[in-house]
């Protein structure tokens, strides 16, 4: 493959200004694909006509090296360890905006004036109930069961309930699907912890901040106010500003390609919340607390970091390494601050399993052979001490995942429906199966 350079940097539109040669060997003939340029970033080979010009696809498993989509949002560069939404820097918006501010500038692709601001909280708090319908469909999970497992039906169920925000063509039906999603999901996700421990549902509370009245319909219980300590809640908010969005994840990918066959937003919504859920992906908070608790004192922790190295053990250090940061991942360090405050505030570093969680980020951040492998604590890593710091259930680390990444997830999806060049996401496969074969009746098998 060969690239020319001659010829001025192009823009996202395709463009024969830059181009790449491809000859195929078996044949000797060559082809030629635009190169298109985003603002900042790698240049990527536009391969729409690949199959129809050379009649082959290509083969990426676990798109490593594909771009699925044009996007505005979010912007990671992974060598260097930075991650910008709408061209900010992360660290200044955990430093310097609360939640509801950075969803907005997701949502609306600049950060709002006072005046836009408060407008838009108004509008997120006054939507924070849920239909009382929907509490009974709560009723019909065991009390057991995983919260992701019951937000995955809770949220699918709401395009039961919010008909008037399911038209996708219409725009102001997707604002406020959008608004409904991001004001909702924390009352449906504290309604998902409060069924799991047996006590009744707590209401939104107006005059509380999205973080705090989040917190609060958690650990509120109806015979006692829940006053939150604002350390934690300060915690709580950066917890879902720095979660907000990562660009094209496997959840957000989901909820794109689910979105792409014109599916309603809150379908959408809930197969990100399935595909979120496992352990390589948003599931790795939950999973680094189970892995603290197996290690289980000090002592052990060379017994896992010797396993995490043995390549014939499938074992890995959860909350360590990540796709795409391979230097250090700006969310984490921010987090790991956090992590910090809040331990102090709460006058717990001395709990056992958080001495484990810091020696261990010790041992990691010195050993050969993380540093070699770029293989640094991630966001999940500091979340999930932070979260069992405050009190929440390891099984509803995810849930807390999801309650902030829902506005990435919806600012993503609105963006692909008015894209107009948006298709519906259909990848091709290499076969490797039998090729054709002579059927054989079911008396002649055997
Ligand atoms: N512990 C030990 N070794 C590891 C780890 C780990 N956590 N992560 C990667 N490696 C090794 C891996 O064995 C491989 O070694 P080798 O080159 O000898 O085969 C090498 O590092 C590269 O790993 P990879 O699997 O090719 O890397 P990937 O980009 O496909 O995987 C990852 C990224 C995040 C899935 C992986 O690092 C992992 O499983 N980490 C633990 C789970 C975790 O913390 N996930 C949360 C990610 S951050 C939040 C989010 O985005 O959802």
């Amino acid at each position: 493959m060969s690239e020319t350079t001659s010829a001025t940097a192009g823009n996202p539109a395709p463009s024969a200004a830059k181009t790449v040669t491809l000859t195929d060997n078996s044949t000797g003939k060559t082809y030629t694909f635009p190169v298109l340029e985003g603002t900042v970033g790698p240049r990527v080979i536009d391969i729409r006509k690949l199959y129809a010009e050379t009649g082959y696809f290509t083969y990426d498993p676990g798109f490593t090296s594909t771009g699925s989509c044009q996007s505005q949002i979010t912007f990671i560069d992974g060598d260097e360890g930075v991650l910008l939404h709408r061209g900010y820097a992360i660290e200044d918006l955990a430093e310097r905006c609360d939640f509801p501010e950075v969803a907005y500038l997701l949502l609306y692709g600049e950060l709002p004036t006072r005046e836009q601001l408060t407008k838009f909280e108004t509008t997120i708090t006054r939507h924070t109930m849920v239909h009382e319908q929907l509490s009974s469909l709560f009723r019909g999970f065991r009390r057991d069961a995983h919260p992701m497992a019951v937000m995955c039906g809770v949220l699918g169920a709401m395009s039961a309930f919010y008909h008037d925000s399911t038209d996708i063509d219409d725009p102001t039906q997707r604002m406020i699907a959008s608004h409904r999603l991001v004001a909702k999901i924390p009352t449906i996700a504290a309604m998902a912890y409060k069924y799991s421990v047996g006590q009744p549902f707590v209401y939104p509370r107006n005059d509380l901040d999205y973080a705090a009245n989040f917190l609060s319909m958690c650990f509120a219980v109806p015979c006692e106010r829940y006053q939150p300590n604002p350390i934690v809640a300060k915690a709580m908010d950066r917890i879902l500003i720095l979660h907000a969005d990562h660009e094209q994840n496997a959840s957000t990918s989901t909820v794109r390609l689910a979105g792409s066959s014109g599916a309603n937003p809150f379908a959408c919504i809930a197969a990100g919340i399935a595909s979120l859920w496992g352990p390589a992906h948003g599931g790795a908070n939950e999973a680094v607390l189970k892995m603290l608790t197996e290690i289980g004192k000090p002592e052990r922790i060379p017994e896992f970091v010797r396993r995490a190295k043995d390549r014939n053990d499938p074992f890995r250090l959860m909350g360590f390494g990540h796709r795409v940061y391979k230097n250090f991942d700006p969310r984490a360090q921010v987090m790991r601050k956090t992590c910090h405050e809040v331990l102090g505030e709460l006058g717990i570093e001395d709990e056992p399993l958080l001495n484990i969680a810091m020696e261990l980020e010790r041992i990691a951040l010195s050993d050969d052979y993380f540093i070699e492998k770029k293989l640094y604590p991630n966001v999940d890593f500091y979340s999930g001490i932070i979260l069992k710091a405050i009190g929440f259930p390891t099984t509803m680390f995810t849930v807390l995942f999801a309650v902030a990444r829902t506005v990435g997830w919806i600012a993503q999806w609105k963006e692909m429906i008015e894209d107009p060049s948006q298709k519906i996401g259909r990848p091709r496969q290499l076969y490797t199966g039998e090729p054709r074969r002579v059927f054989v009746s079911l008396e002649k098998r055997g």
